[in-house]
C-alpha cells in the first residue's frame, strides 16, 4: 500500500478556479489528497495567489525563465521529485508538458478540457474559442473531459467526462460558465478516482478506458 494521501502537483497558467475546487475539497476532507506544489509559467497567475493563501508551495517556472527547453524539463522534473508528486494535474495550463516529464509520469498526468473530447480539442481550441465553436456547430450538448496527457494537446485517453446541455439563447460566455461549474466537480472527482486506483497499486489508465464511469 502507498501512503494515504495522494500528492498532487498542479500546473496552472490562469485564474485557477479549478485549482481552488481541488484545494477546497482537500481542505474539507472530501478529497483524500494533498496539493504538494502549484507550478505556473505565468508569474501573474492568480492560481499562485490561491495556493499561497492555502499555504501551498508555489513555483514560477517557465521555459523563458529556464533559458532552454532542456533546462525547463530538467528543472520541472526536479521540482516534481523534490515535492514527492504522485500525480500531475493540469488545471488551465496553457503550455505543452515536456516529453521528458510525460515519459517520467506516464499515466500520471491529467488535464481538464472544457469540451467533450475528442471534439473541440487540440491546438487553437482553448478558452472561449471552444465554446464559440460548439455554438457555431449547433451542438445540443457540450461538457468537460479529464484525460491523460501525452505529448500532444488534448490527445491522451479520456478518464472522466460529464455533459451539459446547450440551451437556446446561449452565448459563448453562458456556455463557458455552465461548463466551468461542471469542471469544478469533475476535476476533484477524477483525482479521487485516480487516487482509489493508485492506492490499490492498479494502473488507473488501463482500467479507466471508457469515460462516464
Ligand atoms: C478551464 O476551462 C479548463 O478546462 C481549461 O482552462 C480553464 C482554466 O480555468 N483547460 P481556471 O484557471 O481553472 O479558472
Amino acid at each position: 500500500m502507498k501512503p494515504d494521501l495522494l500528492r498532487v502537483a498542479v500546473m496552472a497558467s490562469g485564474s485557477g478556479t479549478n485549482l481552488q475546487s481541488i484545494l477546497d475539497r482537500c481542505r474539507d476532507g472530501r478529497l483524500k489528497a494533498v496539493v504538494c506544489v502549484v507550478i505556473s509559467n505565468n508569474s501573474d497567475s492568480y492560481a499562485l495567489e490561491r495556493a499561497r493563501r492555502e499555504g501551498v508551495e508555489t513555483v514560477h517556472w517557465s521555459e523563458k525563465k529556464a533559458g532552454s527547453a532542456k533546462a525547463f524539463a530538467d528543472g520541472l522534473l526536479a521540482i516534481l521529485r523534490r515535492t514527492g508528486a504522485d500525480l500531475i494535474v493540469l488545471a488551465g495550463y496553457m503550455k505543452l508538458v515536456p516529453i521528458e516529464v510525460v515519459a517520467a509520469y506516464q499515466g500520471r498526468i491529467l488535464n481538464i478540457h472544457p469540451a467533450l473530447l475528442p471534439k473541440y480539442g487540440g491546438k487553437g481550441f482553448y478558452g472561449i474559442k471552444v465554446h464559440e465553436a460548439v455554438l457555431a456547430a449547433g451542438d445540443t450538448e457540450s461538457g468537460a473531459t479529464v484525460h491523460f496527457v501525452d505529448a500532444e494537446y488534448d490527445r491522451g485517453p479520456a478518464f472522466l467526462q460529464r455533459t451539459v446541455p446547450v440551451l437556446p439563447g446561449d452565448t459563448p460566455d453562458t456556455l463557458r460558465e455552465r461548463v466551468l461549474a461542471v469542471e469544478h466537480e469533475l476535476l476533484p472527482d477524477a483525482i479521487a478516482k485516480f487516487a482509489e486506483h493508485y492506492q490499490r497499486g492498479s494502473n488507473a489508465r488501463i482500467e479507466m478506458k471508457s469515460p462516464n464511469h
